[in-house]
């Protein structure tokens, strides 16, 4: 069953489904995004026009193309928008009881040949893919976060997936101008493997006084050539989502390097998400972000 991706239906619209149709759009796919509330839509559809704005003003996208890949989104609250579309992606919390449950939902309406593909940064591809009844039409289509900036896509296939399906939407993200790279569904895939083990230890570094919030991020920046420090990259991932990842990567491999270290989980419970809340390791309410160096002594 060959399929052509022509229209495309994004899952959630927060910071990856948010970039991810605004990526589709602006590649031409006239794109459909879907929330859980009208409040939630709004939210996801303005950090696009900011992000669209931002462009502008950098001379990086014109007003006509800022316009065009605008008027491809449609947006809605009702799962049933996705139904004519040939690839849908799942951007929803990094939660599988919620994944499971909006697959199984969204799969009902789709055409047998549609594909449906999940953005999880840890969870288990199979295990999700026995909720949708397509596992051989659905995949792993794992996006990096700034989407519309970073160049990689992941592309997991399963023992279930069809011949087709992932040369279909690894051509689908090059068709976004991403580079996309094979990996098999273990957790984390290849880069999360990596860097999530470097972001946890890096806040148990800071736990253990082994330096300040600026003078581990500026180490990480100016010792190894890293765009980010990993604090900084903390609250950008957001903290909520990274402890998810860590609790399920934790529960895979139970090595320490995968556990949530315990100023993140305070941290979560009392709203320092990162950049999304406006503070995390930082405090975005001032230009530049002001180190929270209360963290580790309260
Ligand atoms: N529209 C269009 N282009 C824009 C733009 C916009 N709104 N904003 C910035 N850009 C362009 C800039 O013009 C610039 O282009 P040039 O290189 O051609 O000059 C480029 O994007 C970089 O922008 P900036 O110079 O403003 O910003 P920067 O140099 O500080 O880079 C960054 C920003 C790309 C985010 C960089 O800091 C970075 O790579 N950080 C690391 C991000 C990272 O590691 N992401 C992965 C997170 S983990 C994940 O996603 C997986 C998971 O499952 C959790
Ligand atoms: P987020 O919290 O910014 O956004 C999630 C959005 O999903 C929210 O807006 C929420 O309202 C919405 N949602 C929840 N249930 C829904 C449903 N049933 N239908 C439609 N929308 C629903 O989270 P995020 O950072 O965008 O993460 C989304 C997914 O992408 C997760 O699986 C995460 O692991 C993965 N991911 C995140 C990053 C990152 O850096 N944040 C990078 C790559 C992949």
């Amino acid at each position: 069953m060959d399929v052509k991706v022509k229209k495309v239906g994004v899952l959630g619209c927060g910071l990856m489904g948010s970039g991810i149709a605004q990526v589709a759009a602006q590649a031409g796919y006239p794109t459909t995004v879907v929330e859980v509330s009208k409040e939630a839509l709004e939210a996801g559809l303005k950090r696009i026009d900011r992000f669209l704005a931002g462009g502008v003003a950098k001379g990086k996208v014109t007003p006509q193309d800022k316009e065009a890949t605008q008027s491809r989104i449609a947006g809605s609250v009702d799962l049933a928008a996705v139904a004519e579309c040939d690839l849908v992606i799942e951007a929803v919390v990094e939660d599988l009881a919620v994944k499971r449950e909006t697959l199984a939902r969204v799969g009902t309406s789709l055409r047998p040949e549609a594909i449906l593909a999940s953005n999880t940064s840890s969870l288990s591809i199979t295990e999700m893919a026995s909720a949708t009844r397509r596992p051989g039409r659905f995949v792993g289509l794992h996006f990096f976060n700034p989407v519309p900036l970073m160049k990689l896509v992941e592309v997991v296939h399963t023992i279930h997936t069809e011949p087709g399906v992932a040369d279909a939407v690894t051509g689908f993200a090059r068709s976004l101008g991403k580079t996309p790279i094979r990996t098999s569904d273990r957790t984390g895939f290849i880069v999360n493997r990596l860097l999530v083990p470097y972001l946890l230890d890096a806040i148990r570094a800071l736990e253990e006084g082994v330096g300040s919030i600026t003078d581990i991020d500026h180490g990480m920046k100016l010792g190894c050539g890293h765009p980010m420090g990993p604090l900084t990259l903390n609250d950008l991932v957001g903290l909520d989502t990274t402890l998810y990842i860590a609790d399920i990567m934790y529960q895979e491999f139970r090595e320490r390097r995968f556990a949530p270290p315990p100023l993140m989980k305070r941290m979560v419970l009392a709203g320092f998400l990162g950049r999304k809340s406006g503070r995390g390791f930082y405090d975005y309410g001032s230009e530049p972000p002001r180190p929270n160096d209360f963290l580790v002594s309260r």
